[in-house]
């Protein structure tokens, strides 16, 4: 390779060696400063044109979004912020850019309008440093659950079964439904489908993976989910990407504990391999909290929140309790919030979530024991209260900005009790089969959890809506490409 790398460059010493670099002109100033960038850092070079004895008409060429190669001397820059320079002895422009029309003008763009050109929004910095973490993140993922002797199993897409008994799948059928054979009392034959029965996209690999765990002690997943919850929100995405440890012989104290440590070590090594990525991000969110209003400001920037979250532990509240909590809350003046929950075995919303969180105890939560009638089937079931209440053992856990990052539980290893349970909520007791027999056959405590992925993304960047933590977005009405 003839070209170094600019964030090899940025750090280089070597002083006057000849260097050349290929990369994208991001500004070009006074005919003589092109800044550049070739996606290896969130930072740019800056390459100096002796324009007085270049040719107007490649002057003219060097506009922002064009691919270029630059050879030259790597000099100390004189410049502010920055070390190095490359004092440009030959310039080829590798491919043009039409500054007419190309949408990324060299000026700051909403992360509205980005997200309207999200083929180009890769080209930004903000985008860059979003990208990296991203990769850190995962990266550090598998890097815990090796270390920890995990196996990491490939959990299928597509499925017969929907693990989380909501109903929310992205059908897949290889039938022309337009004109779909029928049965001879009329309903659509999926006997003639590739698979022979209806399949769907999974919404999570829990299930499979307790059929591994329950055979190989410790596994998890990390790959996509899919779920067809028409919300609009910017914590939701039809396609996202999910962690799965299940665990046997785990019950809910460990299952905790592991998703606490999971969550610490992996925001740890995003700090600690992204340095210059979450400065960026750092400082987009200073600029941002400058034009709001004092009081409105965030108590803490985005790198001491990282720190603070991996350096305190998490509180552990019961549902029960967390009620108490909310029923004493007083709605916000200015009724923003309605924190006000009065009934015992209410879902949470987010507000709630919220309050207890960022109001009442100032950091990540979890969540434990939650209503029977609220949680899926799968889940153990508590002995009832002294007031014969039903809770299961889950446990969700809640982040300051961001809401549920994790859900999950300790499972029921008991056959008659997870029998009785999918009758009453009506999953048929032989498309479980093959479940169940993990009930049947040397039945044992087990525990896991799924934690979303862009939610941990979301928390990381500082960023706030989900579109901008995934590359290519998939929401209501949103799958271009
Ligand atoms: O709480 P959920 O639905 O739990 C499960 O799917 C369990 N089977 C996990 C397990 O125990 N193995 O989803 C887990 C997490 C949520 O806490 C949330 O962070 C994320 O997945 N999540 C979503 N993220 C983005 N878009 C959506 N539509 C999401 N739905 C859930
Ligand atoms: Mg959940």
């Amino acid at each position: 390779m003839e070209h170094t790398r600019i964030k090899d460059l940025l750090k280089s010493e070597e002083f006057d060696k000849e260097v050349i670099v290929k990369g994208w002109v991001r500004t070009f100033r006074n005919n003589q400063f092109i800044a550049i960038n070739d996606g290896s850092s969130v930072n740019n070079i800056q390459a100096v044109v002796d324009f007085e004895n270049t040719e107007e008409a490649l002057l003219k060429r060097i506009t922002t979004g064009a691919a270029v190669r630059v050879k030259g001397q790597l000099v100390e820059s004189l410049g502010k912020g920055q070390r190095v320079e490359i004092k440009v002895n030959e310039l080829t422009i590798l491919g043009d850019s039409d500054p007419e029309k190309y949408p990324l003008q060299p000026k700051k763009h909403s992360l509205e309008f980005l997200r309207e050109i999200a083929h180009l929004r890769f080209r930004t910095g903000t985008f860059n440093a979003i990208f990296k973490v991203r990769n850190a993140l995962a990266f550090a993922v598998h890097k815990f659950f090796n270390e920890r002797d995990f196996t990491y199993m490939h959990t299928p897409i597509i499925t017969g079964s929907d693990a989380e008994g909501a109903g929310e799948m992205f059908q897949v059928t290889t039938l022309d439904l337009n004109n779909p054979p029928r049965t001879e009392s009329g309903e659509i034959d999926f006997k003639e489908d590739f698979f022979g029965k209806p399949t769907n996209l999974t919404v999570s690999g829990q299930l499979e993976g307790e059929l591994a765990a329950m055979a190989l002690g410790n596994i998890y997943t990390f790959g996509p989910t899919f779920r067809a919850e028409n919300s609009n929100t910017t914590r939701h995405l039809a396609e996202f990407w999910m962690i799965e440890p299940e665990m046997a012989f785990y019950e809910l104290d460990d299952n905790m504990d592991l998703a606490e440590d999971l969550l610490k070590y992996v925001i740890k090594y995003a700090l600690d391999t992204c340095p210059e990525e979450i400065e960026l991000l750092n400082n987009r969110l200073l600029e941002e909290e400058k034009s709001k209003p004092q009081n409105q400001r965030a108590e803490m920037g985005l790198i001491e929140k990282l720190n603070f979250v991996v350096e305190n532990n998490f509180e552990r509240v019961t549902y029960t309790d967390a009620i108490e909590i909310l029923k004493r809350s007083k709605p916000n003046q200015k009724k923003q919030f309605k924190y006000l929950i009065d009934e015992w075995g209410a879902d949470l919303q987010s507000e709630h979530e919220r309050y207890l969180v960022e109001k009442h105890y100032k950091k990540p939560v979890i969540l434990t024991d939650y209503p029977r009638e609220i949680k899926s089937f799968y889940m153990k079931q508590n002995e009832p209260d002294a007031q014969g209440r039903h809770t299961v053992r889950a446990m969700d856990i809640l982040f300051p900005g961001i809401g549920e990052m994790v859900g999950g539980s300790q499972r029921e290893e008991n056959l008659d009790k997870l029998l009785t349970r999918m009758a009453e909520v009506g999953i048929p007791e032989e498309e479980m089969d093959w479940f169940l027999d993990t009930r049947r056959f040397g039945s044992a405590p087990h525990a896991g959890f799924g934690v979303g992925f862009e939610r941990l993304v979301l928390f990381v960047t500082g960023m706030t809506n989900i579109r901008d933590v995934i590359p290519f977005p998939r929401t209501p009405k949103n799958a271009e490409f």
